[in-house]
């Protein structure tokens, strides 16, 4: 397969239509952006490379990072974790609060913010120093030594962010958050602040089309089935009310965040990375979805 050719040819055809995305503002930093960057990485797992555009340059992958705070989390506690938070597609935005109510604060998804949250309250729990902890799990799983999070960004969201704040008081009112809101609140927005560029983004996430075992640490990180698993969450949930659309469209179980990068795989071949930093309404990539749903229809080629 010429990957090469495949991305270049699709980037350059999206460089003439228009983008009816906006950059994300509800936190203040994440709108200073220029939107007009756009970048590919697809890292496949033999580590060949291709990428297009500004694949190098590093952005905030916000909710993408969720993916990885869950897989920590569900190699800490296993089978313990479904109790607090369920594996049911949200068919709600990421920050909703409508279903924490009736759901007596179990958030539907770990992918969501409610579900994220819950996840870094267990993370807490079982760190000695959360934040240095978790990065040098990223790094490690990663082989990138450089990956930080964004003091500028995290103070930002800190400072703004009030449907969090709603989430994680609601849950606590229900038992299902057992740290101090402060504590699990920095975590969280620390863990949002990550920034990657496409071609760590995709190194990153490799040990998800490799069942688990990272190619840089060569440890597991997952066991096979434990992949399976997150795999499936991001095929359901990795694009809250837009994750039929994306299934339907693209057929690569993925996942999104408000700094417009998209984290895409395909098990056993590849992790594709896009970034376009301007949201369609339900707050993904605009041009990120554009551009996968013409890759897997050039390649012909999806886990469907
Ligand atoms: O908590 C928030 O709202 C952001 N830090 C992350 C949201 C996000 O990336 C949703 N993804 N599309």
């Amino acid at each position: 397969m010429n990957y090469k050719k495949i991305v270049t040819k699709i980037a350059k055809e999206l460089e003439n239509t228009p983008n009816k995305g906006k950059v994300a503002n509800y936190i203040p930093e994440l709108s200073t952006i220029d939107s007009s960057k756009f970048g590919v990485h697809l890292t496949t797992i033999q580590n060949r490379h291709f990428n297009f555009g500004n694949a190098n340059e590093k952005f905030s992958i916000q909710s993408i990072s969720k993916v990885l705070s869950l897989s920590l989390a569900y190699q800490l506690e296993d089978e313990k974790l479904w109790k607090r938070v369920g594996v049911e597609p949200s068919g709600t935005a990421f920050n909703s609060l409508i279903q924490l109510e009736t759901d007596i604060g179990i958030p539907r998804n770990p992918l969501i913010n409610a579900g994220a949250l819950v996840i870094s309250d267990i993370l807490v729990s079982h760190l000695k120093n959360p934040k240095e902890d978790f990065i040098n799990y990223v790094r490690k799983i990663s082989g990138i030594e450089t990956i930080d999070y964004c003091p500028r960004i995290a103070n930002s969201e800190k400072a703004s962010g009030y449907r969090n704040t709603a989430l994680i008081n609601l849950m606590k009112s229900f038992g299902n958050i057992k740290n101090d809101i402060d504590v699990v609140m920095d975590f969280y927005f620390n863990l949002c602040s990550i920034e990657m560029t496409c071609k760590e983004l995709s190194q990153t996430f490799l040990f998800l089309a490799t069942y688990g075992v990272s190619p840089y640490s060569e440890e597991r990180v997952l066991s096979k089935s434990n992949s399976k698993r997150i795999n499936a969450i991001m095929q359901l949930c990795g694009f809250y009310d837009e994750a039929g659309e994306f299934s339907f469209k693209v057929g690569l179980p993925g996942k999104s965040g408000v700094g417009g990068g998209i984290v895409a795989i395909y098990p056993n071949k590849y992790v594709i990375a896009v970034w376009s930093p301007k949201l369609n309404k339900k707050g993904n990539s605009f041009k990120g979805i554009q551009f996968l749903e013409k890759f897997t229809t050039e390649t012909e080629a999806s886990i469907f």
